[in-house]
This record gives structure tokens, C-alpha cells and sequence, in this order.
């Protein structure tokens, strides 16, 4: 289905305590997210980019309004429901990477697979595919720390994908690589949008990456500042 809404916010808002005060991250967030959309967040740092993702991905909770991910309501998911709708559906990415560093690349591409239940062989398969995708086949049996920056990004991303969720959530995925590898990994991300139908929300405070967005959304000081559709011929103000 072509507009199906995959994420919705609703008034939402997040304070953190702040000894007898609270601090609000995110201020009344009004947002729907599309399926098959490659959206960027967009702000400075402290802007609440983190926050959002994490609620968005079931990591945390909204202290007011509301978030649905895929027709449920986040607030509402006991701990072993978030769990669920992560393993099915969702894939993240991390700006420091998060590999474990005890296994192969294989292996940590395999690992959201074997909370699926899934057979070896169609495992084996879907794990080379995503490999393959992120153009890192020759490194599968080797460790993490034997990876640059941009291959350990491009392993953390055949494992965000190796299930084929419908949503990938990536926090600052360039942030620590350089301007030939975050532009190598944001086409990797296009392709896989386009070809794979994955709807990609991530964050980003990375001039290099902006001409890849198909959607920006801006936050300042936890309030969407914008929200702009860019079209191929320039940029359209999308209400
Ligand atoms: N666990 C926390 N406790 C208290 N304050 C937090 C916590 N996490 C984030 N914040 C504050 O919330 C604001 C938004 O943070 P964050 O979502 O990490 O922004 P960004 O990812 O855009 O840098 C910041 O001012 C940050 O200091
Ligand atoms: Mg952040």
C-alpha cells in the first residue's frame, strides 16, 4: 500500500527530570511517517533528534500525547510487545556502529535472524544477500575490529536490513565516517529504499548527507521548526 502510515506522533511531548524540574526534549510533535519514505531529522545537536528516534523505536516512552508504530500504540507496549515489533519490524542503525566484537561479521549479520524463526539455510541466505547488498561479502569471516569505520557502518547496516523490516531507524549514521564513505553508505541506503520499499527515518547533522533526503524535517529546541518534501526540481513546502 502505497500511503500507508507507518508512524504517527500525536501531541507528543518527553520531559526528562531535571532535579525538582523537568527539562521537555520534545515539545508537542505532530508528524506521520509514510511507508517506503527516506526522511532526514534534522537539527543541532541537543535538538532532540536522539529522543525522537528512540520513542519512534520503541525505546522509550512518551511522558505525554502519543506515538503509534504500525497501528500500535507505544505507550501502551508491555516490555515483551516492544521486543515483538522490534524483531519483525524494525531495523537500527547506530552511529558507533555496534557490532559485537566477539563474533565474525557473519555472525552479526545473522544475529537478529536467529530471534526469527527461521531455518539455517534460508538464514544463510538472507545473511549473504545483505552482504552482498552493502558490497562486503569478502569481509564475512573476519572480526570487527579487522573493519575500517565505513565497512563496520556498512555490516551494521546489512544487519539492520538482513531481515527486511519495514522501517530502518538510524541515529547519526555518518557521523563518524568520512565524506567518501558517508556519501558511499547514504547511496547504499537510497538503493535499498528504492528497491526494498524500506521506509528510512534517520537523523543527521551532516551537511554531506542533505542532497540524499527525499524529506527533512527540522527540530529546534524539541519543536519540528520544518518539515519540507524535496522533489527532484527543487524543494516543495509539503503543507
Ligand atoms: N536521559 C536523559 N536525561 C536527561 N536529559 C536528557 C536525556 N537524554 C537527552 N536529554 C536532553 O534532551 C535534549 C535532547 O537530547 P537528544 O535527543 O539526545 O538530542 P540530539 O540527538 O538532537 O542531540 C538535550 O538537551 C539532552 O541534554
Ligand atoms: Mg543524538
Amino acid at each position: 500500500m502505497e500511503n500507508e502510515v507507518q508512524v504517527k506522533t500525536e501531541h507528543l511531548v518527553k520531559r526528562y527530570p531535571m532535579g525538582a524540574e523537568s527539562f521537555p526534549a520534545l515539545q508537542d510533535i505532530n508528524l506521520q511517517f509514510m511507508k517506503g519514505e527516506f526522511t532526514g531529522i534534522v537539527g543541532p545537536s541537543g535538538s532532540g533528534k536522539t529522543t525522537l528516534l528512540n520513542i519512534i523505536g520503541t525505546l522509550d516512552k512518551p511522558t505525554e500525547g502519543e506515538a503509534l508504530l504500525l497501528g500500535k500504540t507505544i505507550s501502551k507496549l508491555t516490555h515483551k510487545e516492544g521486543a515483538k515489533i522490534r524483531n519483525e519490524h524494525l531495523g537500527f542503525i547506530f552511529q558507533t556502529y555496534n557490532l559485537l566484537p566477539v563474533y565474525t561479521v557473519f555472525e552479526n549479520v545473522e544475529f537478529p535472524l536467529l530471534l526469527l524463526s527461521m531455518e539455517k539455510k534460508e538464514r544463510d541466505e538472507a545473511v549473504w544477500q545483505a552482504l552482498e547488498w552493502m558490497q562486503i561479502t569478502e569481509k564475512a569471516k573476519v572480526k570487527p575490529n579487522q573493519l575500517s569505520g565505513g565497512q563496520a557502518q556498512r555490516v551494521a547496516i546489512a544487519r539492520s536490513i538482513v531481515k527486511k523490516p519495514k522501517i530502518v531507524i538510524a541515529d547519526e549514521p555518518t557521523a563518524n565516517l568520512d565524506a567518501k564513505n558517508s556519501h558511499r553508505i547514504l547511496q547504499l541506503m537510497v538503493d535499498l529504499n528504492k528497491d526494498l520499499q524500506t521506509t528510512f527515518i534517520f537523523s543527521t547533522h551532516d551537511e554531506k548527507v542533505i542532497q540524499y533526503l527525499r524529506r527533512i524535517i527540522n527540530l529546534e529546541d524539541g519543536r519540528v521548526a520544518s518539515d519540507e518534501l524535496v522533489e527532484l526540481n527543487g524543494i516543495a513546502t509539503q503543507e
